[in-house]
């Protein structure tokens, strides 16, 4: 089965291409990094015309869909720069792919929805708050209407091992620092380990649809700051609360958690948020 990841030095996709190669399983891969096109893998720049793009030349049985513009202020600040990369290009990408008969998984958020409500359900009605959450919608919509073959993953925060905002914190409680963290800006994280191994399954199922994918409930990253500073034995006091809006951020969700009951057909039951959490400190060997 031969298996592409489009985007393959972020942090999802390389995380996937280091667990198939770890169980000897081959992945091709895209970059857009002129220097780091090697063997296996093929230089994809989603900012030039797709439509001119070679298509590997054997058949892909799936394709894994992680590059774009991830950042929500570089959506918000330069929509039609990160349009055309997230909605224009991504789109006849993947029907390319589609009508060459790959499956194509397409990792989205929950950013989609208002986060007006928790758990929200995969049929939700969509209402994004954000360039980047309509970006998404986009590309969604247009995904369940034309394709066939392609799964919709939506994710809450995925956390991987290096965090620089937790360790910037560490760093400065360590220091006898004050932080200043948000107590209104919340997060349902499941850690990069979790997210992958539930990629790969959708990947061995090919079922197609939406799957949706969070902890089983919400923290705010000050009752991420506390944990951290309990564990660690670091001094609580100097942890500020204070709000996003006081930084000039504009929106957040109240609710940031999907209902992802659906995760029972793979046997896997949705963590706790501190999961994710703990094996970042544990990676870290900080606790
Ligand atoms: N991580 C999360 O918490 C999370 C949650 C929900 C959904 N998602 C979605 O999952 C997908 C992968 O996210 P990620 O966390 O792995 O993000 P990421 O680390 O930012 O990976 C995205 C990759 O795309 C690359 N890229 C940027 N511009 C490109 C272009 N013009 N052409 C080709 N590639 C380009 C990036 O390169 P540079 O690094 O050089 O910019 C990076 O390697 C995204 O669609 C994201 O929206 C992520």
């Amino acid at each position: 089965m031969a298996l592409l990841v489009i985007g393959g030095d972020g942090k999802i996709g390389s995380k996937l291409i280091e667990v198939y190669e770890k169980s000897h399983i081959s992945v091709l891969k895209t970059t857009w990094k002129k220097e780091l096109v090697t063997d296996g893998s093929f230089y994809l720049n989603l900012e030039d015309d797709v439509e001119n793009w070679i298509l590997p030349s054997f058949k892909i049985d799936v394709v894994f869909f992680c590059a774009g513009k991830t950042s929500i202020d570089y959506c918000e600040n330069e929509p039609l720069k990160s349009r055309k990369i997230n909605v224009v290009n991504t789109i006849k990408l993947i029907k390319r792919f589609c009508d060459s008969g790959a499956f194509v998984i397409y990792i989205s958020s929950n950013a989609v929805f208002n986060g007006e409500t928790p758990f929200s359900d995969l049929n939700e009605e969509f209402d994004p708050k954000t360039e980047y959450g309509r970006q998404k919608v986009e590309v969604e919509s247009f995904l369940l209407g034309m394709c066939e073959n392609v799964a919709i993953a939506r994710f809450g925060k995925i956390l991987s091992v290096n965090i620089p905002l937790f360790n910037d914190w560490i760093i400065k409680l360590r220091n006898a620092v004050p932080i200043n963290v948000f107590s209104d800006m919340n997060m349902s994280p499941v850690s990069l380990d979790y997210a992958i191994d539930i990629l790969i399954k959708i990947s061995q199922k090919k079922i197609k649809g939406i799957y949706h994918c969070s902890a089983i409930h919400d923290i705010s990253y000050s009752a991420v700051a506390y944990f951290i500073s309990s564990k660690l034995c670091l001094d609580a006091n100097l942890i500020n609360c204070i709000s996003y809006k006081d930084v000039g951020i504009k929106f957040s969700p109240r609710y940031t958690t999907l209902n992802s009951s659906k995760l029972q057909e793979f046997q896997s039951i949705p963590p706790s948020p501190f999961d994710a959490i703990n094996q970042y400190l544990i990676f870290n060997d900080e606790s």
